[in-house]
């Protein structure tokens, strides 16, 4: 099996969000109780994925930097990597492509919030040959990436935004692709709106028959959070689901203990130094939770 390594494309200009992003970098506003990146970060995790690349803007990197270092102390290795304007999804496959070498890699959107169970994501990063994407369905196709499917299920077609109806499945913000894919990326040509769109490298793999998508289920939440109206949706959303559960959605140090990626006295070490405050009280009390389970 082929390690897998992450990406976080976490630039943009985030002009929908204006004011908000003004001065601040768009994923790192607050979803209910935590950055927006947090989110995405332990869907990479969750995933099973440890060694991760930050893309941003040149002026916001050294707040992702002042956030996360090197990630050890998260049982991660990151670095970081800048994209000095906007020029599309796919070109942060380009960025990274140093990073990505021989390896599979995992590209999620730093303001896509995935909540579920994550086991259908792990095994499509595991059984990935060549690219992988995944498709939810959305009420309103034309402001999407969208896929169409065959009588048999296959992907068809992927249009970006179609004004005309193809298909009710949207493509999400995290995508898997082999090594072939900073080459297939350098190919591609920027669209009228002079971006290197992920829909054309998408079609650059179903072309070839090498592209798999996999419809996320009932079971499956997606927001992304690009507009004020979503941002606050999302944050409803975690919110309820945590006072409901008394879990906590995207806590970042939660996943690196039970994805065994800290020990639990490295954790106990973090979570020591951390303001008083409920998160640590959390962070006290899950360990807590997990010892005894383990014990009984
Ligand atoms: P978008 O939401 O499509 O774009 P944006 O964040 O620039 O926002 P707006 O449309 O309001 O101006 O981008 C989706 C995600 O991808 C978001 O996390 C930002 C990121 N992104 C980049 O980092 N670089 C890019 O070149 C593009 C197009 C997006």
């Amino acid at each position: 099996m082929k390690k897998t390594k992450g990406i976080i494309l976490a630039g943009g200009s985030g002009s929908r969000l204006y004011p908000l992003t003004s001065v601040y970098s768009k994923q790192l506003l607050a979803v209910y109780d935590k950055p927006m990146i947090y989110y995405p970060l332990s869907t990479l995790m969750l995933a099973g994925i440890r060694d991760i690349l930050i893309i941003s803007t040149p002026e916001m990197l050294k707040w992702y930097r002042t956030l996360f270092k090197d990630g050890s102390h998260l049982g991660l290795n990151i670095s970081y990597a800048e994209q000095n304007e906007p020029k599309g999804i796919a070109q942060a496959i380009i960025i990274g492509e140093k990073f990505i070498g021989k390896d599979n890699v995992m590209l999620i959107l730093g303001d896509n919030i995935f909540y579920g169970d994550f086991t259908e994501i792990r095994d499509a990063k595991e059984k990935n040959l060549h690219s992988t994407i995944f498709a939810y369905y959305v009420k309103d196709p034309e402001r999407y990436g969208i896929v169409a499917f065959n009588t048999n299920d296959k992907p068809k077609r992927l249009i970006e935004k179609p004004k005309k109806y193809i298909s009710s499945y949207a493509v999400v913000g995290l995508y898997i692709y082999d090594s072939e894919s900073p080459k297939i990326a350098r190919s591609l040509k920027p669209s009228a709106r002079g971006e290197l769109e992920i829909t054309d490298l998408n079609n650059a793999y179903l072309e070839k028959g090498r592209l798999e998508v996999i419809k996320l289920g009932r079971g499956f939440a997606w927001l992304d959070t690009g507009t004020p109206e979503s941002l606050l949706d999302a944050s409803n959303f975690i919110g309820t689901i945590e006072s409901r559960q008394s879990l906590k959605v995207g806590c970042i140090e939660e996943v690196s203990l039970r994805m065994g990626f800290l020990k639990r006295s490295e954790y106990d070490s973090l979570v020591k130094n951390y303001p008083d405050s409920d998160y640590k009280k959390y962070l006290i009390n899950i360990a807590k939770d997990i010892k005894n389970r383990e014990n009984s």
